[in-house]
């Protein structure tokens, strides 16, 4: 293991395909920086960027420095090379990621070539989760234990009950 990868994404929550993927890279990486992508302007998100840092910092405590839960905006290729990252991990579920995926991979790669993207598929009981489906379950009453990490279901309920009002 060598090198530091940074892991970006919205991660509004953080699920459990993440998790996967953060722990698939760890095997890979000395370090991996998640990085929780934020736009000052337009963010629909359901939690702060400083919530989604904590929710994630929260489900790694054990792996100490190995795993860095941070916030950036602005260019994720900049973000990576200004903490000394040359390589960025992307989960891959279904098919139906490939084209959107391959779309930011080839324009990372044309702000910055010498970033290197590279894709890890997410575990088979992950394959259907996603931070947006997980809400809308959420909000809808139904249960998502086992799709996000067990700290961060009574969060993402209540958020989804402070919503409703
Ligand atoms: O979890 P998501 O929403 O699939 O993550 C998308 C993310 C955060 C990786 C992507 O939107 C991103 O890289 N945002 C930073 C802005 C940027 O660098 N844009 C140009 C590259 S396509």
């Amino acid at each position: 293991m060598s090198g530091v990868a940074v892991y970006p994404g919205s991660f509004d929550p953080i699920t459990n395909g993440h998790v996967d993927i953060i722990r698939r890279s760890l095997q890979v990486f000395s370090r991996v920086i998640v990085a929780v992508a934020f736009n000052a302007h337009k963010d629909a998100a359901w939690f702060t960027p400083k919530e989604r840092v904590a929710m994630i910092r929260d489900t790694f405590r054990a792996e100490g420095d190995r795993v860095e839960a941070d916030a950036f905006s602005g260019l994720l290729v900049d973000y990576a090379r200004a903490k000394g990252a040359n390589v960025i991990v992307r989960g891959l579920r279904a098919v139906a990621d490939f084209e959107y995926e391959f779309q930011m991979t080839m324009m990372n790669r044309h702000l910055c070539p010498q970033v290197e993207t590279i894709f890890m598929m997410t575990g088979e009981s992950h394959f259907y989760t996603s931070s947006r489906l997980v809400k809308e379950v959420v909000s809808l009453g139904g249960n998502v234990a086992g799709l996000i990490p067990d700290g961060v279901v009574p969060l993402l309920k209540a958020r989804a009950a402070k919503r409703a009002t």
